[in-house]
C-alpha cells in the first residue's frame, strides 16, 4: 500500500518558526492498543507502520531535520520469543518495503544500535537502506533498533579506552565533545523534543546522553493512532516552551 507522502496528507503543515531540529519518539502503546480491541499485540505493531510513515511525512513537511524513533530496545529481548521474532521480522520487512518510498521523499535512513544479538537480516536491510538513501538531505531518519542509552554510552567508553591504550587520547583530558564523537551518530545534534506516545511518563533507556536538555511531550495517544497532525500539535506546544539551558533572566529589575 502506497501511503501519502509529504504534501499529500489531509491537511497542510502549519507555517511556524522555532521548529525543533531534532525530534525523538518513543513509539509506545502498540500492544495495549491491540489488546483493547481484542487483537493480539502484534496487530498493534503492524498498525504502527502506517503511523510511522505518516509521522515521517509530517516531519519532512514541517521542516524537522533529524527524527529518531525507538523501534526495539536492548531490554525488549525480555518479551516472549514469539513477540521478539515478530518484531525482528517486521522491522526487516518494513525497512525493505519502505526504503524506496522514503528515498523518493528525500529521507536518509540511518541505524542506531548494537550489533550483537540483532538479526543479521535486519542489519543487512538497515545498511542497504542507508546506502540507497545516503545522499538525501530532506530529513535524517534514525531507526533505533537494539538500542539502549546505557549500551551506547558503554560502547563509547570502551572506544575511548581503546584509544587511550593506543595513545590517541590522553586519560584525564577527554572532553564532553570528544566523548560525544564516540557515540553512534557523532554528527547528530542533541534532541530538542522527545515525544512518548501511549501515556507512560518515562525515558526507558532512550538517548540518555542526547536528551540532556530535551523538552518532553507525553502524548496519551497510543502509537497506532499517532499521525502527522499529532506531531504538528506536539511541535506547536514545544514552540511555546521557554528553554533556559541552566541560564536565567531576571524579568524584574531591582
Ligand atoms: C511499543 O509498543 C513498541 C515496542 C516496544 C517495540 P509496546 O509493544 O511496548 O506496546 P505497549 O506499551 O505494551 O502497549
Ligand atoms: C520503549 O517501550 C521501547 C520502544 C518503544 C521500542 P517499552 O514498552 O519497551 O518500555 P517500558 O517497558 O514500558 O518502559
Ligand atoms: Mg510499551
Amino acid at each position: 500500500m502506497v501511503l501519502p507522502g509529504p504534501g499529500q496528507g489531509r491537511s497542510q503543515a502549519p507555517q511556524i518558526s522555532g521548529v525543533p531540529q531534532h525530534v525523538a519518539i518513543i513509539m509506545d502503546g502498540n500492544g495495549r492498543w491491540a489488546n483493547e480491541r481484542g487483537l493480539p499485540r502484534t496487530e498493534g505493531h503492524r498498525q504502527g507502520e502506517i503511523a510511522l510513515m505518516d509521522t515521517i511525512a509530517g516531519a519532512v513537511e514541517i521542516g524537522v531535520k533529524h527524527l529518531t524513533v525507538y523501534a526495539f530496545s536492548t531490554e525488549n529481548w525480555r518479551r516472549s520469543p514469539q513477540e521478539v521474532r515478530f518484531l525482528m521480522g517486521y522491522s526487516r520487512d518494513v525497512i525493505r518495503c519502505r526504503a524506496t518510498e522514503l528515498n523518493e521523499w528525500g529521507v536518509r535512513i540511518n541505524w542506531w544500535g548494537r550489533r550483537p544479538r540483532l538479526w543479521k537480516s535486519v542489519i543487512n536491510e538497515l545498511e542497504a537502506a542507508h546506502e540507497l538513501t545516503a545522499d538525501n538531505t530532506a530529513l535524517d531518519f534514525n531507526m533505533a533498533v537494539n538500542y539502549g542509552g546505557r549500551a551506547e554510552i558503554t560502547d563509547a567508553v570502551n572506544q575511548v579506552a581503546h584509544e587511550v591504550e593506543a595513545g590517541r587520547l590522553t586519560a584525564g583530558h577527554i572532553s564532553e565533545g570528544a566523548f560525544a564523537k564516540r557515540l553512534y551518530a557523532p554528527g547528530a545534534p542533541d534532541v530538542d523534543l522527545l515525544i512518548r506516545t501511549g501515556g507512560e511518563q518515562r525515558i526507558s533507556n532512550f538517548l540518555l546522553w542526547q536528551c540532556a536538555y530535551a523538552e518532553f511531550s507525553f502524548n496519551p495517544l497510543p502509537w497506532p493512532e499517532y499521525n502527522r497532525e499529532a506531531l504538528w500539535d506536539d511541535i506547536l506546544a514545544f514552540t511555546g516552551r521557554e528553554r533556559r539551558f541552566g541560564g536565567a533572566v531576571d524579568k524584574v529589575q531591582p
